[in-house]
């Protein structure tokens, strides 16, 4: 396992990093997608809470959260970001490097749930595939609890059944 900073990622059109003051923003997008913290069987978290995860990533530098935001003009939602300007449709955090050099993990890709099953899922994985394809060999997906939902997704994604670290989590992976 390395411990060496990753190159940056290069930045996407369609999303903004999120840093520890996007808390109350990531919040909102959790708090429009309540059905994933029923399937994984947690409460909705607080915004101190979302706070804390924001701040363990922003000290990691192998790991990424982003705010994903409307990649067309059919596609609306009501939060809106204050810095751009853009609605924002959902909430991507992925790790380089991880579990394996080479490897890297999305530990969660979340669409707000009135724009679930439109494609946008679909869309910013194939955006994130891009960016990272020449510096990561294999993506990973980390799916928490009884999913099959996920798991659906990301085998119609080409990702195949990797790890079983049962009974909390399942990994898929493609090979970029
Ligand atoms: C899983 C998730 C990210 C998928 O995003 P999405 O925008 O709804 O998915 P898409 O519309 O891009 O669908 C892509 C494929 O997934 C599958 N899929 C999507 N919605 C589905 C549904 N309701 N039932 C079954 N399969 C579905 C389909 O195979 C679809 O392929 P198609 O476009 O050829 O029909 C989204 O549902 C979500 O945020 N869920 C809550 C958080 C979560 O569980 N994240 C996954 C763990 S990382």
């Amino acid at each position: 396992m390395t411990t060496d900073v990753p190159n940056a990622v290069v930045p996407s059109e369609f999303s903004r990093p999120a840093n520890p003051e996007d808390a109350e923003l990531v919040h909102k997008v959790y708090c429009a997608a309540p059905r994933y913290f029923e399937i994984i069987s947690i409460p909705d978290p607080s915004v101190i809470e979302v706070r804390g995860e924001l701040e363990a990533a922003f000290l990691d530098k192998r790991r990424f959260t982003e705010l994903l935001f409307a990649p067309d003009q059919d596609t609306c939602s009501d939060i809106i970001d204050p810095q751009t300007g853009r609605q924002i449709v959902g909430y991507l955090d992925y790790k380089l490097d991880y579990p394996d050099a080479g490897d890297g993990t999305v530990n969660l890709l979340l669409i707000i749930e009135s724009l679930q099953s439109k494609g946008l899922g679909r869309h910013f994985v194939n955006n994130l595939e891009s960016r990272l394809r020449g510096q990561v060999k294999r993506l990973l997906a980390s799916i928490y609890g009884q999913n099959h939902r996920a798991e659906r997704f990301w085998k119609t994604l080409g990702y195949s059944f990797a790890i079983d670290a049962k009974p909390v989590l399942d990994w898929y992976a493609k090979t970029l």
